[in-house]
């Protein structure tokens, strides 16, 4: 498979990454406003969410042509439970833009079969292709993983229930009030529905994140670190703060 090098901006700060992520939505959507963006959770995007929230505001943008596919979503977990990824989305972006609920698409954290509704909305994201942007965060410590890709996951997997990588189980479990709630796993987009995407931005930010960056540019291309795929796919930037590049040759 013919390999490419990702664009790397480095940042001083976390703030501005949030601002080189947000103005790559806010120009994607200017210049296409039905556009179809897959978009992350986690700590690291909410600013860029705030940014967007408030270019909303302000009018430089608007989202009622454009469709926002999510990345992935715990299972089981009940919509309304605050750390589900789609309450997540409510509160960061989906209740303060002008986005139709019809256009705003998230695995189905309550739904009975876990594989059936992993296959199901890898049909909605195949209906939706080609996605026009992607954006990803980085897992925690040494799971590299993009979405809920987990060590392990092939290049061609497509969207699937996965179980939670215990790096990522011990982490993501402070996120709830109860870290014993946290479920076991998860329906994510697979690498091979992510490499689809026309573009795709990596976005990190800390110290914590420093080894895996470099795994990701630098590291052998395999299943032990999923985001190093990201280098099959020829529209890749990765866009980090100073702490998260610490470990990068200069
Ligand atoms: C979760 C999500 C990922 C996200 C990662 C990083 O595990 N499934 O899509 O990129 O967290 O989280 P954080 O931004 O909080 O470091």
């Amino acid at each position: 498979m013919t390999t490419y090098e990702p664009k790397l901006v480095i940042n001083k700060t976390a703030e501005e990454v949030d601002s080189f992520a947000a103005l790559q939505i806010i120009s994607q959507i200017q210049k296409k406003p039905d556009s179809v963006l897959t978009l992350p959770t986690g700590s690291t995007p909410m600013g860029m969410y705030k940014k967007l929230v408030e270019a909303y505001k302000k009018r430089e943008i608007d989202f009622s042509k454009a469709t926002i596919c999510n990345l992935d979503e715990y299972w089981p977990i009940d919509q309304a439970n605050p750390s589900s990824y789609s309450a997540y989305m409510k509160k960061n972006l989906i209740d303060h833009i002008n986005i139709e609920a019809s256009r705003w698409n998230i695995p189905n954290g309550s739904a009975s079969d876990a594989d059936v509704e992993a296959k199901r909305y890898d049909g909605v994201v195949k209906a939706l292709s080609p996605v026009d942007l992607t954006i990803l965060g980085l897992g925690p410590g040494t799971t590299c993983h993009i979405g809920f890709n987990e060590k392990g996951s092939a290049v061609e997997s497509r969207t699937r229930f996965v179980t939670l990588d215990e790096q990522t189980y011990k982490v993501n479990a402070h996120f709830f009030s109860d870290p014993n709630l946290i479920p076991k796993g998860a329906i994510t987009q697979g690498v091979g529905t992510i490499l689809e995407s026309k573009k795709i931005i990596l976005m990190a930010k800390g110290e914590e994140k420093a080894w895996g960056i470099n795994q990701t540019l630098n590291g052998p291309i395999g299943t032990d670190a999923p985001s190093t795929f990201l280098r099959y796919h020829p529209d890749v930037t990765v866009v980090i703060d100073e702490a998260a590049g610490n470990n990068l040759k200069t």
